[in-house]
């Protein structure tokens, strides 16, 4: 039978961030934008990269048994969790991980601060590849490091790595540490193993330790391939933490459980101390659970969420060419987020920002919060009913027009 991904879920009452919370000054704060009640002056929220699906059902399943259970309180990680962690990355990635390398984290956002924190020194520098996912400069600046950035180039529709750039900035720039996202968001890249190896080669000479952040390592479309960090030379990826998590896959991001690969050992005892230190060693029990379940049975589902989403990938880029030219869509190579580029219409960005929420009364991410390099860009979450989809662009392409004329 086929997964409903269709229905328009109601998600009043549920805290959930994307649905019922605006944020404002770096600050969630309750929201009714997107209460039904509005009619067309409702916000369709199409922000924070969380999917609008309900979860595969047997993680529904797995969870209602544990929540019937009555008993809740501290979790441990099992041999069947970290079975079924490597089980699936043998299988999807094709790299065989010893059960001892998996780390457990409450998130890979709280991982980032503390791998900042245990292998960099304040004033440090560390590497990160703009526009990128923002949270990767706050483990930065948050923790008194410096952001050193090897901004992407855009040649045509394409994303690159500029390696000239990074090798200068390996070399000068007193960078330690390096955290790169493979499939990048926002702008969809999978990093191709020629890529990724002339990157490992790079901070490998300058001995620059690489944290290669795969949350969204599932999520690839259909004619792309991802090629895990872990499988590249392991002389030169030796100084390496894989960050991994069924979160983004399978839509369970609000249970806060992800995985550390760590292939070192030095490197995992310091990694320990850091988790110990910050006393965040801690496991959500329904997240030990859910992560469990997806990886044993929730393969079918993930399979249709990427059909699914690759039509509307497919739909955002053929409306937008048909009826909104002056709007290009970057091709998207993997996950449900897709990056536009509105420099065409010559707005700045508080203007562009304000076309988007007030005119077409969405909630995007306005491209400028993944750094300078994204400015006059929007990201949009296709992890949607078309329906939302399909409403979203025809009010795009009102306000671009009313702009325009
Ligand atoms: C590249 C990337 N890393 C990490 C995260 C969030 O990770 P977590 O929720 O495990 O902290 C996201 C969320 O969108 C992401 O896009």
């Amino acid at each position: 039978m086929a997964i409903d991904f269709d229905t328009e879920w109601d998600h009043r009452g549920l805290s959930s961030l994307k649905w019922e919370f605006i944020v404002r000054d770096g600050e969630p704060e309750p929201w009714e934008g997107t209460d039904p009640e509005l009619g067309d002056d409702r916000v369709i929220p199409m922000w924070v990269a969380d999917m609008d699906f309900r979860v595969a059902e047997p993680i529904i399943a797995a969870l209602r048994r544990r929540v019937e259970s009555g008993i809740y309180g501290y979790a441990g990680k099992t041999s069947g969790y970290l079975c079924a962690v490597a089980d699936w990355i043998q299988r999807r990635y094709g790299w065989a991980v010893d059960q001892d390398w998996i780390v457990p984290t409450v998130g890979i956002v709280p991982a980032l601060h503390m791998i900042v924190r245990q292998f960099t020194e304040p004033g440090a520098g560390v590497l990160i590849q703009r526009p990128v996912y923002h949270p990767f400069s706050y483990a930065i600046v948050n923790n008194n490091r410096q952001v050193v950035c090897n901004s992407l180039r855009l040649n045509g529709d394409h994303y690159e790595m500029d390696f000239d750039d990074l090798e200068i900035k390996a070399k000068n720039s007193n960078v330690k540490l390096a955290i790169l996202c493979n499939p990048h968001n926002p702008v969809g890249r999978v990093w191709s193993e020629e890529e990724l190896s002339r990157f490992a080669d790079i901070c490998h000479r300058h001995e620059i330790l690489v944290v290669a952040d795969e949350i969204h390592g599932d999520l690839i479309l259909p004619g792309h391939q991802l090629t895990s960090y872990g499988l590249l030379d392991p002389e030169r990826t030796e100084n390496s933490i894989v960050c991994t998590a069924a979160s983004k896959t399978f839509n369970l991001a609000g249970l806060k459980t992800s995985n550390l690969i760590i292939r070192n050992e030095d490197l995992r005892a310091k990694m320990k101390g850091e988790i110990r230190a910050t006393g965040l060693w801690g496991l959500n029990p329904l997240g030990l659970v859910a992560t469990q379940a997806a990886y044993e049975a929730g393969e079918p589902w993930l399979e249709e969420v990427i059909q699914y989403i690759a039509k509307n990938h497919a739909y955002l880029a053929s409306y937008i060419g048909e009826h909104i030219p002056q709007l290009r869509v970057i091709p998207a190579e993997a996950t449900y987020l897709a990056w536009v580029d509105c420099r065409n219409l010559g707005l700045d960005e508080n203007a562009l920002s304000h076309l988007m929420m007030e005119n077409a009364r969405l909630y995007l991410d306005d491209g400028s919060i993944f750094g300078p390099e994204g400015s006059g860009f929007f990201r949009i979450n296709l992890a949607c009913p078309r329906s939302l989809l399909e409403q979203a662009l025809g009010r795009i392409r009102q306000a671009v027009e009313h702009a325009l004329s």
